[in-house]
């Protein structure tokens, strides 16, 4: 186990959480609160293995089109993980990021947001992006708005300095649980060269034996980024 490799940056997808509920006869909502629960177990795990930067797809551009019960029953979960995970999340080194378009958030979620970055800004140890209303289309968008307002030239690079994730540097390796196999708009830009993960088990089950499955497979994996 210590002679593995452990990815700097990792992106996850967290995918299953409905069907983990309905296997178990309850209903989606059941899901999504184990599966927020389940949120502070992984982030704990990965930070303590050497994992620097985590980035978290908690809801997506998409996910608005759940019916509104879902969409506010979700809205509530973040809004209780920001509250009760910050001061653990502020003590143990972690800087909060909220990536994403947060504008169309209700202010009581915005609140939240805003104090638990403004209260980690300063630490430097590890990264926690959270993905909310996200999508890696409307990053790519936002990036290069944010460039032609500033004047600047359109170029690889400008664009990646320009994302959500700059600071975090590209993802090394990106989970996904709850059995697809597709990215459903997330990192698209930054993830061109990372490494895929994908398993069946569904996100309230994925757990530190679980992600160090997927460590193995990222250590075992040659990156040849083009060359030979
Ligand atoms: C992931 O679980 C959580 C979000 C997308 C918000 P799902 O809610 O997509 O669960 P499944 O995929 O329907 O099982
Ligand atoms: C991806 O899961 C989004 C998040 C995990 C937040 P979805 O359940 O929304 O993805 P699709 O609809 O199966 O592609
Ligand atoms: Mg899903």
């Amino acid at each position: 186990m210590d002679n593995v490799k452990i990815p700097t940056h990792v992106g996850i997808i967290m995918d299953g959480n409905g069907r983990w509920a309905n296997l178990k006869g309850k209903e989606r909502s059941f899901g999504h609160k184990e599966g927020s629960a389940n949120v502070e177990r992984v982030v704990e795990y990965a930070f303590n293995r050497g994992v620097k930067s985590l980035t978290l797809y908690a809801f997506s551009t998409e996910n608005w089109a759940r019916p509104k019960k879902e969409v506010d029953e979700l809205m509530r979960l973040l809004k209780i993980y920001f509250t009760k995970f910050i001061k653990k999340i502020a003590n143990n080194g972690i800087r909060l990021k909220v990536i994403g378009d947060v504008s169309v958030l209700t202010p009581e979620l915005k609140k939240v947001i805003e104090k638990g970055e403004a209260k980690t800004q300063n630490n430097l140890e590890h990264t926690l992006n959270i993905a909310i209303n996200y999508g890696g289309r409307q990053e790519i968008v936002h990036a290069v708005n944010e460039l032609l307002k500033d004047g600047k030239q359109i170029t690889i690079e400008s664009i990646s300095k320009a994302l959500y994730t700059a600071d975090c540097g590209e993802p090394d390796l990106i989970i996904r649980t709850g059995g697809e196999f597709r990215l459903s708009n997330f990192l698209l830009y930054q993830g061109a060269y990372s490494e895929l993960y994908f398993t069946d088990v569904l996100w309230p089950d994925f757990n530190g034996e679980q992600l160090e499955k997927a460590f193995a497979e990222y250590g075992a994996r040659n990156r040849r980024f083009g060359k030979i």
